[in-house]
């Protein structure tokens, strides 16, 4: 069992602050997720937890032992680059047993292992072939094997499938999904690429100019994200976010802006600024005396997606994404009003950017600031 906790992991380089204090408790066999945008401390993140590179301040917790001192060889972690980092002049044998012949184990534990492995991922025939004889997806399953012949307690990964096509890197999504529930081992999984992380993660930690948003499962950040970053970042296109203001009309919470009308709940609340969420998929064209929300705004442009189509509509000045099934029956230049369930809004801080959601009949609070509250509907 191998449980890895990092402490307020920070790091500077110069004067830039590339990690702030990022605490993320790891438990045995999570694949979990580093997502976030390009220069948003990933990389440095993962090297810290492999021993490539010391943090400014924070521990590495493996199974209890602090191994923040620790050289990497002596941490039982594999990490697999982007660059797959292969030996050119090596055979695909030699490559996936090189690990294992450095830390002088026999050759015929070697053999059995190395076989054993390539069985697994499908390299059986290609023991013989050099690197450069090889695809990009048998490149990457090569960088893969030779981490697992190591049987280490940790597997780390650098956006490993960022240099293969389309095509590809849905298949190898599946395969290391796979790959995952048979080896039982922790994953740790960077990627700019949200798609990668809501299909093969147990849990996303989102990570925004080094500072961690939220660590939740794949459901739990695109149904309940804690801030407007992880709101925007998962989804496309993104959520929607409309300044608005709530407060109180007879007796009735209601969030208003330039075409928009939504009542909120029952309650008394002192007015305040807000921005109202809610997702290009959860909007729709309101049925005629519809007394849910309402967003009045004009038609803009329209993409066919093929099965879908979206339609970007200008609501009170903010463009607006509205998805759907083709075709949406919308025209560009037309007037529309259109609805979403109640619940499917989100009310954020202009100021913190945190969710907030409505508590008791008077108040507004942070979402997930109670901690007992993370599966509070807003309204
Ligand atoms: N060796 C380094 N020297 C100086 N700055 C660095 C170094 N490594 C990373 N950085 C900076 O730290 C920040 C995070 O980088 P990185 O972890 O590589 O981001 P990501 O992997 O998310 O793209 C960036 O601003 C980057 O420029
Ligand atoms: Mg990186």
């Amino acid at each position: 069992m191998t449980r890895i906790y990092l402490n307020e992991i920070r790091r500077e380089f110069g004067s830039t602050l590339a990690l702030d204090d990022v605490t993320i408790d790891i438990p045995h066999g999570e694949f979990l997720v580093l997502l976030g945008p390009s220069g948003c401390g990933k990389s440095t993140l993962l090297r810290i937890i492999a021993g490539l590179l010391a943090p400014t301040s924070g521990q590495v917790v493996i199974d209890d032992q602090d191994v923040t001192t620790l050289a990497p060889g002596k941490r039982d972690v594999a990490m697999v680059f982007q660059s797959y980092a292969l030996y050119p002049h090596l055979s695909v044998e030699r490559n996936l047993g090189f690990g294992l012949q450095v830390r002088h184990r026999a050759k015929d534990e070697i053999k059995v292992r190395v076989e054993a492995v390539a069985e697994q991922l499908g390299l059986s025939a290609l023991l013989a072939r050099r690197p450069k004889e090889l695809s990009g997806g048998q490149r990457q399953r090569v960088a893969l094997g030779r981490a697992m012949v190591r049987e280490p307690k940790v597997f780390l990964m650098d956006e490993p499938l960022s240099n293969l096509d389309a095509q590809l890197r849905t298949a190898t999504r599946q395969e290391l999904s796979a790959l995952h529930q048979s080896l039982k081992t922790t994953f740790i999984y960077v990627t700019h690429d949200q798609v990668e992380a809501m299909t093969m993660a147990t849990r996303i930690a989102i990570l925004n100019n080094g500072r961690l948003e939220q660590v939740g499962t794949p459901a739990e950040v695109y149904d309940e994200p804690a801030t407007t970053f992880v709101a925007s970042f998962i989804g496309a296109p993104p959520m929607n976010l409309l300044p608005a203001v709530a407060l109180s009309l007879a007796g009735r919470v209601r969030v208003m802006a330039g075409g928009v009308d939504v009542t909120l709940a029952d309650g008394d609340l002192a007015e305040r600024d807000v921005l109202l969420g809610v997702r290009p998929e959860h909007l729709r064209r309101a049925p005629e005396n519809s007394d849910g929300p309402v967003f009045t705004g004009t038609v803009l442009a329209l993409e066919n997606l093929g099965s879908e189509e979206i339609a970007f509509c200008d609501i009170g000045g903010v463009q607006v994404a509205v998805r759907g099934a083709r075709p949406l029956a919308m025209a560009v230049g037309e007037t529309v009003a259109l609805t979403s369930d109640p619940h499917q809004l989100y009310l954020f801080d202009p100021v913190t950017t945190r969710r907030l959601i409505w508590v008791h009949d008077d108040s507004l609070a942070v979402h997930g600031a109670a901690r007992a509250s993370t599966n509070a509907p807003v309204a």
